[in-house]
């Protein structure tokens, strides 16, 4: 079977290394497509491929049916809003991601922007510690119980809220489960955001939340921008000069805010939470473990279009 590794974002060496000797050892072929230039370039890449890896690379409707072979995708990352799933099943494609290979990676990033807030984006004037500060986690998946676990560490006290798992699922990791959004905001100094891009979730984060946070609270978005609403956040700024935003996905608006409110945003140039050497091993390497298992025996544990 012929595999296409396609990112834009390339992976480091040895990850690709890595998943080179595993497609291959299992008698399969690699081919890698990296730093390729917009859709087009996947399309045409894509046309003999019997599976596809990519990162948030994005796999629509016209690189599925390009790809007249293609059997399986799998998005070596968590969040696989960039997958057109109803266009996999249409084509019966199976989509996979790797759940949780990235998860430590975004969470030490997390953590590293409330320290660079707080510090002031390191400029020499004087910041304050996180030690005893707030930090309420909005969703407690892989990402958020290691943001929970590192800041508590730190000597931080955490809340989370997540709609999908039990209170006591929360507070047994010596976090304190929040009642609701709007508790979770009004309480905590900051607010770690790891939801996933999802029609529900767009636009969802706006003005009634953050205007919520108590004085000289942060937002801390290593999640997707798509959860943003911008506006809100725009006007949230303007009525709050107390208030802070840094994210790992720079918003659309990113232009306009630096602009009004200079030091109190910050957005890093490309999304970087998941791109350290190890995170980037871990996925690449389920990613094909998880490609040469569906071939041999059809696995098709971490299938996403059931
Ligand atoms: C994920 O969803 O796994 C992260 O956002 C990482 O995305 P990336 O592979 O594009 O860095």
């Amino acid at each position: 079977m012929k595999v296409l590794l396609a990112t834009v974002k390339p992976f480091a060496p040895q990850a690709v290394g890595g998943i080179r000797e595993i497609i291959e050892s299992a008698g399969h072929t690699l081919e890698v497509l990296e730093k390729y230039d917009g859709e087009d370039a996947l399309v045409s890449a894509v046309g003999d491929a019997d599976a596809l890896i990519v990162r948030s690379d994005k796999v629509t409707s016209r690189v599925i049916s390009a790809a007249k072979n293609l059997k399986i995708v799998v998005r070596a990352g968590a969040g696989y809003d960039n997958l057109d799933l109803d266009a996999c099943t249409q084509a019966s494609v199976v989509a996979m991601n790797t759940p949780a290979q990235n998860s430590n990676a975004v969470a030490e990033l997390a953590v590293a922007m409330m320290i660079y807030m707080s510090r002031n984006q390191f400029t020499p004037t004087t910041g304050c510690e996180i030690s005893g500060k707030r930090i309420g986690i909005q969703a407690f998946g892989n990402v958020g119980r290691l943001v929970a676990a590192k800041a508590i560490s730190l000597g931080m006290k955490a809340s989370a809220v997540d709609p999908y798992l039990a209170p006591e699922r929360i507070s047994e990791c010596g976090v304190t489960p929040a009642r609701d959004l709007e508790q979770l905001y009004s309480g905590n100094d900051f607010v770690s955001i790891h939801i996933p891009a999802t029609p529900e979730t767009t636009g969802s984060i706006g003005y009634d939340l953050l205007t919520r946070m108590p004085a000289g609270a942060c937002l801390v978005n290593t999640a997707r921008k798509e959860v943003i609403d911008e506006d809100g956040l725009l006007r949230a700024l303007q009525d709050r000069p107390d208030l802070k935003y840094v994210t790992d996905i720079a918003p659309d608006n990113y232009a306009i805010l630096k602009e009004k409110f200079g030091q109190r945003v910050f957005a890093t140039p490309s999304k970087m939470g998941a791109q350290t050497k190890e995170a980037n091993v871990n996925a690449a390497l389920a990613a094909a473990r998880q490609i040469c298992g569906f071939f041999a025996s059809g696995d098709r544990k971490f299938q996403l279009n059931k």
